[in-house]
């Protein structure tokens, strides 16, 4: 395939690219640990260099994803932006206003009992607190500020009017802080899985750590779907003039 002019027209596309295109494709991803939100804006053939991977192998597995049934309700790239917003909003905000707080009190409870043995489990506590500050002022911007300005636009759209120039303003001006945060955050989940051996569990240590851990890993994964569908699907589509 990597001779094909449409082999590498696909090797050039970004990872983001692909996931937006379709979803199936994330697995292919996740498989050999390519981040496909925060740092989805990689070109497939760079991501491969960086894991040492051959990009023709890659671009058979994402066709073989492609290949599979798809169902409507997770072409995400299909949906309506409001329709996005709110299951953006009900699943991915609203597993993050339920679980953070408990991983962040379970964070700091292994911090105390396992730190002096796991200093490691005392900078993941840290880091995972200033997530979790950062995340509800960003969860708070996107439902009060960004979300209602995109239904605004939509609505002016389907009514075949113009959207109003300060909706456009406001979204060209929150979007640049928003992607910041979702960087940072992005960074921040990763140091915390580096810090935690990729979630290895060490032989000393109790159930609670055993769960922390298992909680830690979750988050990261809802984070990267939460973050994909932003980053990768709504943002660009709501920042075209
Ligand atoms: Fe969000
Ligand atoms: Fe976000």
């Amino acid at each position: 395939m990597e001779n094909t002019r449409e082999g590498l027209e696909s090797a050039e596309k970004t990872i983001g690219d692909f996931v937006a295109e379709d979803y199936r494709t994330a697995k292919v991803f996740e498989k050999y640990g390519i981040d496909f939100c925060c740092g989805g804006g990689v070109p497939l053939t760079t991501a491969c260099r960086e894991k040492g991977l051959d990009p023709a192998t890659l671009l058979q597995e994402i066709e073989a994803a492609k290949a599979e049934p798809l169902e409507r309700s997770r072409n995400y790239a299909a949906w309506d932006l409001p329709f996005l917003a709110d299951y953006i909003v009900n699943t991915h905000h609203g597993y993050i206003r339920e679980e953070a707080k408990g991983i962040a009190a379970y964070a700091r409870k292994i911090a105390e009992v396992h730190g002096a043995r796991h200093p490691e489990v005392i900078e993941i506590a840290n880091i995972f607190a200033a997530i979790i500050q950062d995340l509800m002022a960003h969860l708070r911007e996107e439902e009060e500020v960004l979300f209602p300005a995109v239904k605004r636009i939509d609505t002016a759209q389907k009514g075949g009017m113009d959207p109003a120039p300060a909706d456009r303003e406001l979204i060209k001006q929150t979007l640049d802080r928003l992607n910041r945060d979702h960087l940072e955050v992005g960074d921040a989940v990763h140091r915390i899985r580096h810090l935690a051996a990729d979630y290895a569990i060490p032989d000393d240590v109790c159930n609670t750590f055993v769960l922390t851990y298992k909680k830690l890993r979750e988050f990261e994964d809802d984070l990267h779907k939460h973050v994909h569908l932003e980053n990768n699907i709504l943002f660009p589509k709501v920042g075209k003039p």
